[in-house]
């Protein structure tokens, strides 16, 4: 298990080992390096007043929801660690609601014969999203504990007339460990690992499909990786735009 895997607290030393020693066997010493001054200047950059003034941009869902989702309140610490795993920022209802109409319309998903689950929850905004739609179960997964912890108030406090599922769960884990549900399930991936972890994580899916059969679909919202998802061959696209895309097992 890598030590960024405690789920109690993280630490920030161990953090950057990890990701440091991903890299260089990704692509060696000199493009790592290059790579770790890159990040850091792009964490400074992101702590500028400007930038976390841009931020609350995405505030809309949380006014009207009186809820906490925003990416502008996350700490210094937890926006660091965000640099080194993925950073947190939650998903745009239209385009949510978006790719769920095209789950049912397209290609007949029946929510509620599946458990959606939400791979790197964050605050729980998609988890959130999914509950207007009558899944069995909705559960999020979250690496970072302060998030996992606001996705649990966000959860508790949350009420919309429009909502469907009410059995709604976050998780503090690291996606790469999780243990799939023996059931049919909607993944729900926005960016929220880096490759080596990706590549992992979908190994252990297909695991867990092998010793459960069972249909899985994965929604791939901003694909940028999506060559990882290609080269798994228990998976098969089926649909999608520039923005999203549709994988079946
Ligand atoms: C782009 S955000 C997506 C947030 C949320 N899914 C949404 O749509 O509103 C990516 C999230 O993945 C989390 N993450 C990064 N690495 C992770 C890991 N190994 N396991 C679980 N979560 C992880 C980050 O902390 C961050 O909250």
């Amino acid at each position: 298990m890598p030590d960024t895997a405690h789920n109690s607290e993280l630490r920030i030393v161990p953090t950057i080992r990890d990701w440091w020693r991903a890299e260089v066997v990704k692509s060696g010493h000199f493009q790592a390096s290059l790579k770790f001054a890159a990040t850091i200047f792009e964490f400074l950059r992101d702590s500028t007043p400007s930038r976390r003034r841009s931020r609350y941009g995405d505030m809309d869902f949380d006014w009207d929801r009186r809820v906490d989702t925003t990416g502008a309140t996350v700490s210094h610490r937890d926006r660091l660690f965000g640099m080194f795993h993925s950073p947190y920022q939650p998903t745009e209802p239209s385009l949510f609601h978006e790719m769920m109409e095209a789950l049912a319309g397209d290609f007949h998903l029946d929510f509620s014969q599946f458990v959606f689950i939400d791979i790197g929850s964050g605050k729980g905004r998609a988890l959130l999203l999914a509950a207007d739609y009558p899944f069995k179960r909705i559960i999020g997964v979250e690496l970072l504990p302060a998030l996992h912890r606001m996705a649990e108030e966000n959860i508790a406090k949350y009420q919309s007339e429009s909502q469907k599922c009410f059995a709604i769960e976050s998780v503090c884990a690291d996606a790469r460990e999780f243990s799939f549900p023996a059931e049919p399930m909607l993944l729900y991936l926005f960016n929220p690992l880096p490759e080596t972890a990706l590549r992992q994580m979908l190994a252990n899916l297909e695991s867990s499909l092998l010793e459960h059969p069972r249909p899985a679909c994965v929604l791939y919202h901003n694909p940028l990786l999506e060559q990882v998802l290609a080269d798994s061959s228990f998976l098969k696209k089926i649909g999608g735009t520039h923005q999203y895309a549709i994988y079946l097992s």
